[in-house]
């Protein structure tokens, strides 16, 4: 098959990382006969300093016009004092509702080969950590309006509107729901449907979409028990359905327990058009440009559009054997290093797979 993949190598150890994804890409296509060309574009910081927009509108053409985007990172200090729509987090945003990506998949799972790493108690991680959080990636308290800043009775204020409609949760829920149907079918919506009048509305069309999906199981949690449960008992998730701002927050949470940020991919998705790839962490911007950065979650980000963005599950399963069994082999960049283990660089890492690919 021949694709074109955009790629974003952003900011901070973005372009480090980015590279060993693409040296992953090129070895897969050559070991099953696909070719995949790729085109370069700036997002966030590296597209301020080039054109004083983290978004310009030559990258939004440049994604759509490819099969998939695959993003690193993007910020970092350098741009911390702008104003809010022009920082770098401005155009990883832009981006995504841009490709209209309402659908961001992050899985978590505990690798047996970085048992190690697991920051739960033994008894804990032993019932087994495999979930899926379903975050809805295009609305909610990031895009609602009106938000903004002003001066009311004499005082500074700032706000931000948290809205949903009916539409936007269905499309979501839905995905959820298919996505359970694959895995153990099992959903859970986390909302805060005690206090919040957009979480009532959520949970309503959740329960109705899941008429269609009786042999889903569905359970509903508010956002503050589910943070608790996550580290209570993780083994009791399969899938968490949830809105912008909490699947942000509980997708991170969900990720380190498990022993690195550096780990985790996660698979943007629409209803058509090119799906976009990232590493779920950020730009690292304390060790960028020191080959220290952890490779393997841009690298399983690329096994992740391989499978969902090119449905070639056997390449992508090649990936993710390749990378389990280079941590078997004792490989460790820093931020998952155990004694006894060999620390690599970032290169070296991407070597190592490259190898067991
Ligand atoms: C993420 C990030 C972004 C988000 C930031 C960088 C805008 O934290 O992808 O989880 O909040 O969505
Ligand atoms: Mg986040």
């Amino acid at each position: 098959m021949e694709k074109n993949i955009c790629l974003l190598p952003g900011d901070g150890i973005g372009p480090e990382i980015l590279a060993q994804g693409v040296r992953l890409l090129e070895a897969c296509a050559s070991k099953f006969g696909h070719r995949f060309t790729f085109t370069n574009a700036l997002l966030g910081g590296a597209a301020i300093d080039a054109t004083g927009n983290p978004l310009p509108d030559e990258t939004i053409r440049a994604c759509q016009k490819a099969d998939a985007v695959f993003l690193a990172a993007v910020g970092g200090p350098k741009w911390d004092n702008l104003p809010p729509e022009q920082r770098p987090e401005r155009g990883l945003l832009g981006i995504r509702k841009a490709l209209g990506l309402f659908a961001n998949l992050r899985p978590a799972m505990l690798l047996p080969e970085l048992a190690g790493a697991c920051l739960l108690r033994a008894d804990i991680a032993s019932r087994g950590l495999d979930l899926i959080v379903v975050r809805e990636l295009t609305g909610d308290i990031y895009f609602g309006e009106p938000r903004g800043r002003d001066i009311r009775d004499g005082l500074r204020v700032g706000y931000n509107t948290m809205i949903y409609n009916e539409v936007e949760v269905r499309r979501i829920a839905t995905v959820a729901f298919e996505t359970a149907r694959k895995r153990r079918k099992k959903v859970c919506s986390v909302e805060k449907s005690n206090v919040l009048e957009t979480s009532r509305l959520w949970k309503e069309v959740v329960v109705e979409t899941h008429k269609q999906y009786s042999d889903v199981e569905l359970t509903h949690l508010y956002v503050d028990n589910a943070a608790m449960q996550l580290v209570r008992d993780p083994s009791q998730f399969d899938v968490i359905l949830t809105g912008n701002i909490f699947g942000d927050i509980l997708s991170d949470e969900a990720s380190v327990i498990t022993g690195s940020l550096g780990m985790l991919p996660s698979a943007s998705l629409g209803d058509s058009g090119p799906g976009l790839f990232e590493p779920i962490h950020g730009s690292a911007p304390d060790i960028s440009g020191q080959d220290k950065a952890n490779p393997l979650a841009t690298i399983l980000s690329a096994a992740l559009m391989l499978r969902l963005g090119f449905d070639m599950g056997e390449e992508a399963a090649a990936i993710e054997q390749a990378v389990r069994k280079t941590l078997a082999d004792g490989f460790r960049t820093a931020d998952i290093m155990e004694s006894g283990k060999t620390l690599v660089g970032c290169k070296e890492m991407g070597s190592r797979v490259l190898e067991r690919l």
